[in-house]
């Protein structure tokens, strides 16, 4: 209410008085935004003003990490209480177990789980605006951040040694991006574009790079005798954790291995599944071959191997590397 009354004065008042108000004493316009239990504000109050952040993280996995079919079957309909903490946590600043939200738990991971600290927003820089904002804090550029929930997928990367070029989980799954926090009159005017980081959660994006993290390669393959023989060789080339990873839910990466025709028909096949359960995951930098051995018949071939992230039911699939050799 508070929030729209003041939307409706600065149609009013010019632009100028909501600001200057703001820089003379550091005055704190939205308090509330700062609130927790019941008063605990939802994040689209933050994509207001945050508006490139708010809509990337609305589609991202932590935006979903409540209300996603799997998590809702697996707690039995919202049943266990233990569950909820790293899947709707009011903040993750907190020395004893993560506690869940009272409010707007269909959020899951929102802008204050990750960003309310003692009363305060916090951030990785020193910043001056319209809320209440905390010292900045390095602990947001570090890895140790993102395993207080990622538990066993963080141990991975600390038991990786630190003198080997490790990137934290930011740099690969919050992409650098220059551009303005906000996108909202009066308060964009005054904030110039700035260094900060996408809001994705997701490694999609990472395979536009240059340098593949993960690659796929064919090894001494032969053609005679009616067979196709050789090897395909996976390498986790940068990625410092298992592939895949994650303590819970579904984790499962499939090889396939394809022995086509000219028109890309395919002729044999050859499958292997990597799983976190079984500990067939692939290690950091650990390159690992997969033989195979096709009938062939004369006509030309080609192979095609790829690696997908997939799903329980196998609706979801995303496409991690892929090579192809030609016979
Ligand atoms: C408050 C707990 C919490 C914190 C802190 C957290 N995450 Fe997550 N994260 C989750 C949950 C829960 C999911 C599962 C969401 C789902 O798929 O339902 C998840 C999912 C993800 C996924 C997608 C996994 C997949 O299967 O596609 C990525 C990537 C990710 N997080 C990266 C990060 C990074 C990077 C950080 C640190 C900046 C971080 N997370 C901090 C709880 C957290
Ligand atoms: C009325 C506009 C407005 C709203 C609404 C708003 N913010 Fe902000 N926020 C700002 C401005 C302005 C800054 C300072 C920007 C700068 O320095 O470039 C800021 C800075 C921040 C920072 C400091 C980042 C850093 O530099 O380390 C964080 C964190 C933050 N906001 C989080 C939030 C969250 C979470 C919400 C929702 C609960 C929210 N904000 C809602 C305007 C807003
Ligand atoms: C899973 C935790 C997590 C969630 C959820 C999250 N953030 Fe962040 N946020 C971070 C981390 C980590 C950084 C710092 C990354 C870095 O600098 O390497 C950050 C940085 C920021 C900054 C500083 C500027 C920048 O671009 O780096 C702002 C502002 C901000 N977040 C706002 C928000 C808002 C608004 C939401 C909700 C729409 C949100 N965050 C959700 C973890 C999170
Ligand atoms: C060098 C870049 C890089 C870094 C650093 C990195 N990741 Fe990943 N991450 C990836 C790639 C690529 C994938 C997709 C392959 C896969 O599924 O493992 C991925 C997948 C994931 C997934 C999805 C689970 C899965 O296997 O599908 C989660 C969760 C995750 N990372 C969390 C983290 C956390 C937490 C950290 C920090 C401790 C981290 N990542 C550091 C590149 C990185
Ligand atoms: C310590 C924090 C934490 C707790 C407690 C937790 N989770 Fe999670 N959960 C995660 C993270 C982080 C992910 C993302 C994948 C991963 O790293 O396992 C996740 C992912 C999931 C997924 C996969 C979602 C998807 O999109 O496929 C399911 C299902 C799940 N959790 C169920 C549960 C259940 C059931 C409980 C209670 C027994 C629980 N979780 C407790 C952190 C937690």
């Amino acid at each position: 209410m508070f929030y729209n009354h003041l939307k409706s004065l600065q149609k009013v008042l010019p632009i100028g008085s909501l600001i200057a108000c703001f820089l003379s004493a550091g005055c704190v316009v939205y308090p509330e935004l700062a609130e927790k239990g019941m008063k605990a504000p939802k994040s689209e109050r933050c994509g207001d003003c945050h508006r490139d952040i708010y809509n990337e993280w609305k589609d991202s996995p932590h935006a979903h990490s409540f209300t996603n079919t799997a998590f809702k079957e697996e707690t039995n309909t919202y049943q266990f209480a233990f569950c909820l903490g790293c899947h709707a946590p009011e903040t993750i600043f907190t020395d004893k177990r993560i506690e869940p939200r009272s409010v707007n738990l269909a959020e899951g991971v929102n802008c204050n789980s990750c960003h309310l600290n003692d009363c305060k927003l916090s951030g990785p820089t020193a910043a001056r605006g319209p809320h209440p904002i905390a010292e900045k804090n390095q602990f947001f550029r570090t890895s140790e951040m993102c395993g207080k929930c990622h538990v066993g997928t963080f141990r991975t990367w600390q038991g990786i040694s630190t003198a080997e070029d490790k990137k934290t989980c930011q740099d690969c799954h919050m992409p650098a991006i220059k551009r303005k926090l906000i996108q909202d009159d009066p308060w964009q005017k005054i904030y110039p574009k700035r260094e900060g980081k996408q809001h994705l959660f997701s490694f999609q994006t990472l395979f536009n790079q240059n340098e593949a993290p993960l690659q796929l390669s064919f090894k001494k393959v032969t053609h005679s005798d009616g067979k196709i023989e050789g090897s395909l060789e996976l390498e986790n080339k940068t990625i410092p954790h298992t592939v895949p990873t994650g303590d819970y839910g579904y984790r499962e990466v499939v090889v396939t291995i394809e022995l086509q025709d000219e028109k890309g028909q395919m002729r044999e096949c050859k499958k292997e599944s990597l799983f976190v359960e079984m500990k067939t995951a692939l290690q950091y930098k650990e390159k690992r071959c997969i033989p195979f051995c096709f009938n062939s018949d004369g006509d030309s071939y080609s192979i095609n191997a790829t690696i997908i992230r997939t799903s329980f039911n196998k609706d979801t699939n995303i496409l991690l590397a892929e090579a192809k050799y030609k016979l």
